[in-house]
């Protein structure tokens, strides 16, 4: 497949076989828990009203339907099997650790720090991968100590650095795979094939050198060498991709004889109104009936790393609107209580959200106005061309679905604005699991006498 030619869409997650008013906000962007009021006609999820929540907790608010986080995890068990991880990257905090590992799956972390939380967590180290594409010793070596179950060796210096931390003492060789980089690159809605794999990430197929660190991982006693993992992208909207994945893989898989195959995260998920994306369980089928097809064997343990599509849609954030200017001609901006520091994804990648009000989430939504944050910075964009209900005001409760992946998780103190708090909604009941930053933890590693 080549640059600009599509394949069609050929997997649909969500078939709900009902159109939706386009201008309303399409259920399938809500948690799966959500429902609307009958005599308030608020939204409430998990069976709590979102206007309470942000009475209560406060605003900007990440709030996730937890049973839709499990439902999830769940799903990417029964799909997979053991052994498929949570990429922790996508949301990560004590709760959510516990979470998917109460559900049965592995944790994926790509940091120190995010191992150090979900150790913390109290996750057995056993049911941890250890990414990374720059793992330093002390990483590596707090990696090995706590006893992470699986370690995805990304670099020649990688290999160095795990050879001398073998020759000290109470070394324990951790179960490895190699990271690959098959030399394709998954899109939205296509894929490209790089002649020669231009990444940070990894071993290229090409050009030998993820050979290269087979021989050496295989002959190694610092490591025991279990598989071979490879990861395309995010965001990913075609099952097809996976299947190509699988493909390339294959041929260098086969003869090593290897009992693991991990083809990584990236599984996409609809974030506006006109989107849609494969189900978990069509992404494992994908990718098994094409590991049958390319001859891996039945016997491989085959696994994944979904984040996004575990976390996305669980979550929401709510704001409160502070200020609504009118630009006869131009615009109206609606001004919230967060922006790019609680939500960098819109400034970053150009990603589109939609909104609606808590208090109204059924009304049409026939206003357009541009959803901005607090930031000193005219990029600041929430969504650019948001449906509000015309009579949009301030201290309107303003949410965002589908933000419960890379949100929080990339949130910054940027203009020292502080970070939001975080809440798990289920059963009636709010719990708060990340607490609101105050102003004084702004001043927490400032050495004030310095
Ligand atoms: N495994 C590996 C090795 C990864 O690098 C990633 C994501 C995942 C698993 C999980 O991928 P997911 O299922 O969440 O797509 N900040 C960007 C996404 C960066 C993804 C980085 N790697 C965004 O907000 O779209």
């Amino acid at each position: 497949m080549f640059p600009g030619r599509r394949p069609a869409l050929n997997t649909v997650a969500v078939t709900t076989g009902i159109s939706f008013h386009p201008l309303r906000i399409p259920p399938y962007l809500l948690p799966d828990s959500a429902a609307v009021d009958p005599q308030s006609g608020h939204l409430a999820v998990g069976g709590v009203d979102l206007l309470e929540l942000a009475a209560r907790f406060g605003t900007p608010l990440f709030v996730y339907d937890e049973a839709h986080l499990r439902e999830r995890c769940r799903q990417a068990v029964a799909a997979w099997g053991d052994g498929v991880a949570y990429g922790s990257k996508a949301f990560l905090c004590v709760a959510m650790a516990r979470l998917a590992h109460e559900e049965g799956m592995w944790i994926d972390v790509a940091t120190g720090g995010e191992l150090h939380v979900v150790l913390a967590a109290g996750v057995p180290a056993g049911r941890v991968v250890m990414h990374g594409n720059n793992k330093s010793s002390d990483e590596l070596r707090a990696a090995v100590e706590a006893g992470v179950g699986r370690i995805v060796v990304d670099s020649f210096d990688e290999i160095d650095r795990l050879e001398a931390l073998a020759a000290g003492p109470d070394w324990r060789p951790p179960q490895v795979l190699v990271r690959v980089t098959p030399g394709i690159e998954a899109h939205t809605h296509e894929y490209v094939m790089t002649g020669q794999a231009d990444s940070k990430f990894g071993f290229g197929l090409a050009g030998g050198r993820a050979a290269e660190a087979v021989r050496r991982l295989s002959r190694s006693d610092a490591v025991e060498l279990v598989g071979i993992h490879a990861h395309i992208g995010s965001q990913i909207f075609l099952t097809e991709s996976y299947r190509r994945e699988v493909e390339v893989l294959a041929g260098f898989f086969r003869p090593l004889d290897l009992p693991e195959l991990c083809v990584g995260g990236g599984l996409g998920v609809p974030y506006v109104a006109d989107e849609s994306a494969p189900s978990l369980a069509q992404w494992a089928e994908v990718v098994k009936a094409a590991c049958g097809e390319f001859g891996i064997p039945a016997s491989t343990r085959v696994t994944a790393e979904p984040g996004r599509s575990i976390a996305a849609a669980a979550g929401m954030t709510l704001y409160r609107v502070g200020t609504i200017k009118d630009i006869p001609g131009v615009r109206t901006y609606v001004a919230v209580d967060g922006g790019m520091s609680d939500n960098p994804r819109p400034v970053l990648y150009g990603s589109g959200y939609e909104t609606f009000l808590a208090r109204c989430p059924e009304d049409e939504r026939a206003r357009t106005v541009t959803v901005v944050g607090k930031h000193c910075e005219s990029g600041d964009f929430i969504v650019r061309n948001a449906h509000v209900p015309a009579d949009i005001a301030v201290d309107d409760i303003l949410v965002t679905p589908v933000t419960g992946a890379y949100g929080h998780s990339m949130a910054s103190n940027y203009n020292k604005v502080t970070r939001p708090a975080v809440v798990f909604v289920g059963g009636g009941a709010a719990r708060l699991v990340v607490r609101r930053e105050t102003p004084d933890d702004l001043l927490r590693l400032e050495v004030l006498d310095g």
